[in-house]
Parts: structure tokens; C-alpha cells; sequence
């Protein structure tokens, strides 16, 4: 059966909710997935996340999440799998955003072309000077979205004008999720897709996609596999159209 609804989450595996959707139904993937990264070694990406991205200082707890420790051949495998039935359920001209790490940029952008998508270039999350300094190094302060499209992107899109460098920093009081994006970020993010249109988000987590597309007045689809999150969705959700319903009354 597919999926007419528009602004729903589903709690489970994306797999199986990509496959519910209909065929040329959605007009934009932006998604945050899994990385399995951190560590040049398969013992040290398979640790927990909290092991690997929690920094020494960082005070708030964040649950665990799943899926992220695949080593590189099936991590690759398994992104193709998302992405092609991703593709499927896209309009054609959609655009997508994926966000990736250095060391998963290349197999990420692998991923998207074999699943079919034209790859069309990187944009820059620049995190800002919150990030961890380490001496003699340079600063992590960088996370990337690669983005493309399903096939030809007409250059008449409704959709405004986007800048390659995103500076925002991750705050505190707007992190729900160990690897939460900003919501600044995502509003900014989500204005590729063309006014009025459907963002779809298959790794939902605190919803931060889902909040950003609610509140720039998109319609939304997403999944998240963890019942914890899911909530925290629903909970953020409902905080941002209370805030939507004040300002038009
Ligand atoms: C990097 S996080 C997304 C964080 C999100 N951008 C935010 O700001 O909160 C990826 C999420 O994907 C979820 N996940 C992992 N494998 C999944 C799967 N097969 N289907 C659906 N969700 C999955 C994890 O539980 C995790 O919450």
C-alpha cells in the first residue's frame, strides 16, 4: 500500500517506509544518516556513538542511536539500497542533501551516483570556532552536505537562492539528539526544495529536518528507527506549529 499521507513519521526501518511510498511523490531527500565514522580501524568505527562523537567536555547525555557501525564495504552497500528506493519515490529534477563527515565524503558520494542520482556538489556546514581546538591541528570545525539531483535539475525551480558556506553552531538549548544538526541550519537547508513542496527525511532523528521543513511551510515525510526519537519528534513538532498557530493569530 502506498503512502498518500504527507506529514507523517514512521517509527521502524526506513527500508521498509520507502517501500510504502508512492513513486514521484516527493520533492526533495535531505537526510543526516548514519556515517559508521570515526576511526581509521573497523574496532574503533564499530564502538558506540557516544564513544566515538561525545567530545571529553560535552555535559548534556544524548541516548545511543543505531546503525552506525558498518564497515566501509557494507556502509556502502547499504547506502545504495536507501538511495535507490530514495530515488524511486523522488519527482524527477528533485534535489538532495546528504550530510557526511570528511572521511565518508568519498563513499558518500559514490553512494548517491550508483544509486542513480546526479551529483552536483558540496556545501560547507561550517560549525564555527565552538568546536573542540587541538593544537597543532587544524580545528574539526567542518561537516559537508553533498547534494544532487534526480536527473536533469531545471534551472526555473521555485526555490531561492542558496549560499555554499553554512555557519552555525551547534547550541546546547537546540540539541536533542547526540549528532543533532541546528535547526538554523536545517531552515536554511530546506530551501532547496521547491516552495510548498515535500521535504522526505529517512533518518529523522530529533527531527530537526522535520521541524525546519514544518516551520519554512513545506509538508514533510520522514522515519526514524528508535522509539525515543520518534517522541522527541512529536514533541519538537508540536512545539513548532504552537509557535506557527501564535504568530498567525
Ligand atoms: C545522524 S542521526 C540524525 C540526527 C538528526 N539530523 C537530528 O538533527 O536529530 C541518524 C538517525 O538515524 C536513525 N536510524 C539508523 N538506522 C535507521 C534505519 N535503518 N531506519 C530509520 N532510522 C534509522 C538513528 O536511530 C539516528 O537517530
Amino acid at each position: 500500500m502506498s503512502h498518500t499521507r504527507k506529514n507523517h513519521l514512521y517509527q521502524g526501518d526506513c527500508l521498509k517506509f520507502l517501500a510504502t511510498l508512492e513513486t514521484a511523490s516527493v520533492d526533495a531527500l535531505i537526510t543526516d544518516p548514519p556515517y559508521s565514522s570515526g576511526g581509521l580501524h573497523a574496532a574503533t568505527r564499530q564502538q558506540s556513538p557516544s564513544t566515538k562523537y561525545v567530545q571529553g567536555g560535552q555535559k548534556k547525555a544524548y541516548a545511543e542511536f543505531v546503525g552506525d557501525n558498518r564497515d566501509q564495504r557494507s556502509q556502502l552497500s547499504w547506502y545504495v539500497l536507501w538511495l535507490s528506493e530514495a530515488y524511486r519515490v523522488l519527482k524527477p529534477g528533485a534535489p538532495v542533501c546528504l550530510f557526511s563527515d570528511w572521511r565518508q565524503l568519498p563513499l558518500t558520494t559514490d553512494a548517491l551516483q550508483a544509486a542513480g542520482f546526479t551529483w552536483r556538489g558540496i556545501a560547507v556546514w561550517d560549525k564555527t570556532e565552538g568546536v573542540r581546538p587541538q593544537s597543532g591541528r587544524f580545528r574539526s570545525q567542518a561537516e559537508y552536505i553533498i547534494w544532487g539531483s534526480k536527473d536533469a535539475m531545471p534551472l526555473d525551480r521555485k526555490a531561492s537562492v542558496l549560499p555554499g558556506v553554512f555557519r552555525h553552531p551547534v547550541l546546547r538549548a537546540d540539541k536533542f539528539h547526540m549528532t543533532g544538526k541546528p535547526t538554523a541550519l536545517m531552515r536554511d537547508v530546506v530551501k532547496i526544495c521547491e516552495r510548498g513542496g515535500v521535504i522526505l527525511d529517512p533518518f529523522a532523528g530529533s527531527g530537526t529536518t522535520l521541524v525546519a521543513a514544518a516551520t519554512e511551510g513545506y509538508d514533510w515525510l520522514g522515519s526514524e528507527m528508535l522509539e525515543h526519537n520518534v517522541t522527541i519528534c512529536h514533541e519538537r513538532l508540536a512545539v513548532a506549529a504552537s509557535a506557527d498557530m501564535a504568530l498567525a493569530s
